[in-house]
């Protein structure tokens, strides 16, 4: 493993419970590829922009990677999905912000799921065309949101699973501290003996 793209989304910075899960998962991958760039991307502080009518209008007349080379409202769009193509690991930290993801994540990923370029849409669905690596995401939450303690919807989890097989990326790995800030102490404690005590990669 080479090169890890870190992801952090929530506006708590360093001290967010999401972004402590991250930290242990990233020293497990640093430990065990001590070599391996970590490259940052907070985007909560420096969010993607939203796609706009040029990006709309180019996904329907450049259909194809080759043809939507060059392009200049996918200039962002092709310089994160380079970033991504160009990493072994992807490690996302990030909050649940109303039963979902936070909107910087959804700006990334609207960017980076891109028809023609990462997905293929097909009679039998849609095609991922990024090679599949290790994927890991820490989520934190208020409150809970699986199990018989959950009060609320999850439109976090399954989402983020569909819309990352969608580009190609299946083998992903939830960490949840569930409920982090009512009981911080025991649900941390709990969720970093998880991270440690997962194999992390099966696939080095
Ligand atoms: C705008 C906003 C929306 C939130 N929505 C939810 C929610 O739907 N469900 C929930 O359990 N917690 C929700 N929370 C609480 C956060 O998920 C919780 O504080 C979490 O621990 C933050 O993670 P962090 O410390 O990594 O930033 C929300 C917080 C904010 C700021």
């Amino acid at each position: 493993m080479q090169t890890i793209l870190r992801l952090d989304c929530s506006p708590n910075g360093s001290h967010a419970f999401s972004h402590t899960l991250g930290d242990a998962v990233e020293q497990r991958l640093r430990a065990r590829h001590p070599t391996a760039a970590i490259i940052r991307r907070n985007l909560a502080d420096d969010p993607p922009p939203p796609v706009d009518r040029a990006f709309s209008i180019g996904m329907r007349t450049h259909q194809t990677a080759e043809a939507a080379s060059g392009v200049p409202a996918f200039l962002v769009s092709e310089s994160l999905i380079r970033e991504l193509e160009a990493t072994d690991a992807l490690l996302i930290t990030t909050p649940m912000h109303n039963f979902t993801l936070p909107a910087v994540l959804k700006l990334w990923l609207d960017q980076v799921v891109r028809f023609g370029r990462t997905f293929e849409s097909t009679p039998d669905g849609k095609i991922g065309k990024l090679a599949d690596r290790l994927t890991v995401v820490c989520i934190a939450s208020g409150s809970a949101f699986s199990g018989d303690a959950a009060r609320q919807p999850d439109f976090l989890t399954p989402y983020l699973r569909a819309i990352l097989a969608c580009i190609g990326l299946h083998d992903v790995t939830f960490f949840r501290a569930e409920a982090a800030g009512r009981n911080p102490e025991t649900v941390m404690a709990a969720c970093l003996a998880e991270i440690a005590a997962h194999p992390l990669s099966t696939k080095g």
